[in-house]
């Protein structure tokens, strides 16, 4: 594919479906919607508003981070702080898709259409890109950022029409495009982030409490694992326990997952094959945490795993 000329194409078509109107979109910082705030803010200028919705689901310093890079590059992010929202649609819910149906819905219905009337905007740009058209059609899972492919028409619910620029880009493309836009190379390099974000790293109810575990649990397995430049890697909070000893007690305490994987676009994986005393730093580390007296390293390849857990 002729990268340019897919800049060129895409940023014409924006500028003819927007026409004098306002778009508006969400950035959370992950290759996919970064280049659509860029490839837009390039097409519309300030017709287009570009949103950091708090999800209270983000990773330790994030939103400090994304707005940071953005505004460094000219383009004004604005904050919007919708994390009793989510937390309040996610209280209870321990079934993987109401999990991410309620993150979607949250998203969409209630954050997303409050903004469009606040801002008068009329379309939502999205970051959707093919491997998540193709996943959710196969029924693997529903993608957080799908919605025509679902049944649902967001104009009819929601009072605005989505816009996908990249729905014809895989993972490799959409990073040719950032770094052709002129994206920071962490950023055109940044390893993927699921939409339903951390709560995709807890399996079983997100609350306040899980949220800060595996934040902290995620700080560190990033930390320890950038030099390894593996495709992904993070922690994940499992629902059981595990009995262990702390301070000559019986502690029944929480189980956290390592897990890094080599890939080349998400849609297979291998564990990789990371040195054992790398292993045993990070499980002296994560067992710190209180409360967590078991890590494990999770060696299942895609398929019959997925990347993540819900
Ligand atoms: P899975 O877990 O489906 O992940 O093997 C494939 C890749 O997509 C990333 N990713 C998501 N995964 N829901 C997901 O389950 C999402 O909304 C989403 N967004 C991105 C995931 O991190 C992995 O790289």
């Amino acid at each position: 594919m002729n990268y340019r000329k897919f800049i060129e194409e895409q940023s014409e078509e924006l500028k003819r479906t927007v026409g004098r109107g306002i778009a508006i979109n969400a950035l959370s910082g992950g290759v996919d919607s970064s280049v659509v705030t860029a490839l837009a803010r390039r097409a519309l200028g300030r017709q287009l508003k570009t949103y950091f919705i708090e999800n209270g689901l983000m990773r330790e310093g994030e939103a400090q981070r994304v707005v940071a890079a953005f505004r460094a590059l000219g383009i004004p992010v604005k904050r919007v702080d919708a994390r009793a929202e989510f937390l309040g649609a996610l209280k209870g819910l321990t079934d993987p898709e109401e999990k991410r149906e309620a993150i979607t819905r949250t998203f969409y219905r209630d954050v997303f259409a409050r903004l469009v009337r606040e801002s008068g905007a009329r379309f939502l740009l999205h970051g959707t890109i093919l491997t998540d058209i193709e996943e959710t059609v196969a029924g693997i899972k529903r993608q957080h950022n799908i919605l025509a492919q679902l049944g649902i028409d967001p104009e009819k619910e929601f009072g605005y029409q989505v816009l996908e620029p990249l729905k014809t880009l895989r993972k490799d493309g959409v990073r040719k495009v950032a770094a052709l836009l002129g994206l920071p190379a962490d950023i055109v390099r940044r390893m993927p982030f699921p939409g339903p974000a951390l709560a995709a790293r807890i399996v079983g109810e997100v609350t306040e409490e899980e949220l800060k575990l595996v934040r902290a649990a995620t700080a560190i397995v990033e930390e320890e694992l950038k030099s390894t430049r593996a495709f992904q890697y993070f922690a994940v909070l499992l629902r059981d326990r595990a009995t262990g000893i702390r301070n000559q007690r019986r502690e029944f305490g929480r189980i956290v997952v390592v897990r890094c994987i080599e890939s080349k676009d998400a849609r297979t994986a291998a564990a990789t094959r990371l040195p054992w005393p790398k292993l045993e730093r990070i499980c002296a580390r994560i067992v710190e945490l209180p409360g967590v007296n078991r890590c494990l390293y999770d060696l299942t390849p895609k398929p019959p795993a997925t990347v993540e857990y819900i």
